[in-house]
């Protein structure tokens, strides 16, 4: 099969706060499907970017008494490194609010308005007399209309559950700063979205998305496409719209633009050839995963977007569910919002990336961290049963044999059992069931551990003649490790890397498990990850909940 090109994204965090292991759970599943990827020998690009503009990042930025740009430049390098501390391996990071941004949002939004897809009307909104603003719903607080409960959204009550418009809400105060809010009317931009009606229900039936999210388009549909409001007034952060004096991008116009920003900053610092990618009739692959939350913007909005400006559109939108940790929605006061560098300075982020993997599947449904789990389970499969197979082998080899792996291979159909497995997993990594993946390769490794068991080497290291075969037991052992952690390098690519020192080889290679290793010097064995204690877990929670 000839190489594919693909390029992938992840959804972009917002540039005023801190990542959680929610967003995680997202960039580390991007991340094994993009590792998985380069192993089989395909072309994979994975670029992301920070979400820069918008009214929470101005207003953040205000209370700080700084620039947003300031903001938003200290809030990436926190982001980026906290990314790279969980080895997410983007060929570019980069932030909506560039010049590739700009560039491209403009390009698009002309095409968009010289083929009479915007059109332009009066609205009235409510504004903030005092801050001179215009407020979204929820910088509006007031007591609901129904049951009269105070400090409730301008949209929505928590109390009973109403909805309602920020007109009805009673005794109404701008959250910002406190005045009541006036009625006034301004001219918007609205992207026609129903003009793509047809063109976007054959897209979403054409296979780009699960089963679950174009049952949920249906309903969508049923309900009937309305027009996209893509436009704000001043005071805003973000790119003014072309020919206007104050009129701005609403900050999700740019945000899925900015896939492409990102991916244009990386060509421009490379051979990649941005229209291969994005041409429409382009026959490269593109996906973009991203959280069932956002599925109304990648699955209707973006498409749109690029149909209407001659762009080529996404092959896949891939979404996963949301994160609850212990069974609840993350929670401050439980400490289970649990920020990514509060994980990292309390565990391996391997064993994250391995529990994720462990439960992620094609579906939508929401993910549990549940943490007396996530301790067992990475005890218990990483350390008990992978890491087992090498560490009570490799002595054998290293102190008997001169660290020599035996000149043939003792059980190859054990072997060939192992190597076999291998295009199941590839297909299940393929369709982004790690679960399975997992599954499929823990059963092996219980193999693998029954057969040491079986075989006693230690108890055969103690009779006379029989050193030939231990040699040949322990060999046979760590290429099964090898095969193990081949399987398991898009999930853990630093333990992958520690265990090639190991087995003295460049790089553990899918295509190379096919032949075991033979009359091959491997090196010292060295511990390739310590188990979880609970304290480490409990210190995680309690600095979560300051
Ligand atoms: O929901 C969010 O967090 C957005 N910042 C995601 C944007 S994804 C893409 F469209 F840019
Ligand atoms: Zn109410």
């Amino acid at each position: 099969m000839s190489k594919r090109r693909i390029l992938v994204t992840s959804a972009l965090p917002y540039a005023n706060g801190e990542l959680h292991l929610g967003y995680m759970l997202e960039t580390i599943q991007t991340d094994i499907w993009v590792r998985f990827q380069k192993m089989m020998g395909n072309e994979c690009h994975y670029v992301c970017a920070d979400d820069a503009h918008g009214t929470p990042i101005m207003l953040k930025a205000d209370e700080m008494g700084i620039e947003p740009e300031t903001l938003i430049e200290q809030v990436k390098i926190r982001h980026q490194a906290d990314l790279n501390d969980f080895y997410i391996d983007f060929s570019q990071f980069h932030s909506t609010h560039s010049e590739e941004n700009r560039e491209i949002s403009e390009l698009i939004y002309n095409r968009l308005n010289d083929s009479g897809y915007i059109k332009k009307r009066v609205i009235s909104q409510a504004f903030d007399p005092e801050k001179e603003m215009f407020l979204p719903d929820r910088y509006i607080k007031g007591e609901c209309p129904k049951c009269g409960a105070d400090d409730q959204y301008g949209d929505n009550c928590e109390v009973c559950s109403a909805t309602y418009s920020t007109t009805e809400i009673k005794n109404a105060r701008s959250v910002i700063s406190g005045a009541t809010p006036i009625e006034k009317d301004s001219e918007h931009y609205f992207f026609d979205l129903p003009q793509f009606e047809q063109e976007l229900k054959n897209w979403t039936k054409a296979g780009h998305l699960q089963e679950q999210v174009s049952n949920k388009l249906e309903e969508w549909f049923e309900q009937g496409l309305q027009q996209w409001d893509i436009s704000r007034d001043k005071p805003y952060f973000g790119f003014k719209i072309p020919e206007t004096e104050d009129k701005y991008f609403y900050v999700w116009l740019d945000a899925p633009i900015g896939y492409m920003a990102s991916f244009k900053k990386l060509c421009d610092n490379s051979e990649l050839n941005f229209e291969d990618f994005f041409n429409k009739d382009s026959d490269t692959e593109l996906y973009h995963f991203i959280g069932k939350d956002i599925v109304y913007f990648h699955a209707l909005f973006w498409p749109a977007t690029l149909m209407g400006s001659n762009f080529r559109t996404p092959n896949a939108v891939f979404a996963h569910g949301f994160l609850s940790v212990n069974g609840e929605k993350m929670s401050k006061s439980r400490g289970t919002f649990i920020n990514a560098r509060t994980y990292l300075e309390n565990l391996d982020p391997e064993c994250l990336r391995y529990y994720y993997a462990y439960k992620l599947t094609a579906k939508i449904d929401d993910i549990d961290l549940n943490l007396q789990d996530f301790k067992k389970r990475v005890n218990s499969d990483l350390v008990g049963k992978v890491i087992n197979i090498a560490s009570r082998s490799a002595s054998f080899v290293v102190k008997k044999y001169d660290k020599q792996l035996s000149a043939n291979c003792i059980e190859k159909s054990l072997y060939d059992e192992f190597f076999e497995a291998g295009s199941d997993i590839a297909k299940h990594y393929e369709a982004r069931n790690f679960s399975q993946a997992m599954r499929l390769i823990m059963k092996l490794a219980d193999k693998a551990n029954k057969y040491i068991d079986e075989k006693k080497p230690w108890q055969l290291a103690k009779i006379e003649g029989k050193e030939q075969e231990v040699h040949e037991i322990t060999s046979l052992a760590i290429n099964l490790f090898k095969v193990l952690m081949t399987y398991l390098k898009p999930v853990l690519p630093v333990m992958a890397r520690r265990s090639e020192e190991f087995l003295n080889v460049d790089s553990l290679k899918w295509s190379d498990i096919q032949h075991p290793l033979t009359n091959h010097k491997i090196n010292k064995f060295k511990p390739l990850m310590t188990r979880i204690e609970d304290d480490q877990i409990e210190q995680m929670v309690e600095s979560s909940k300051a």
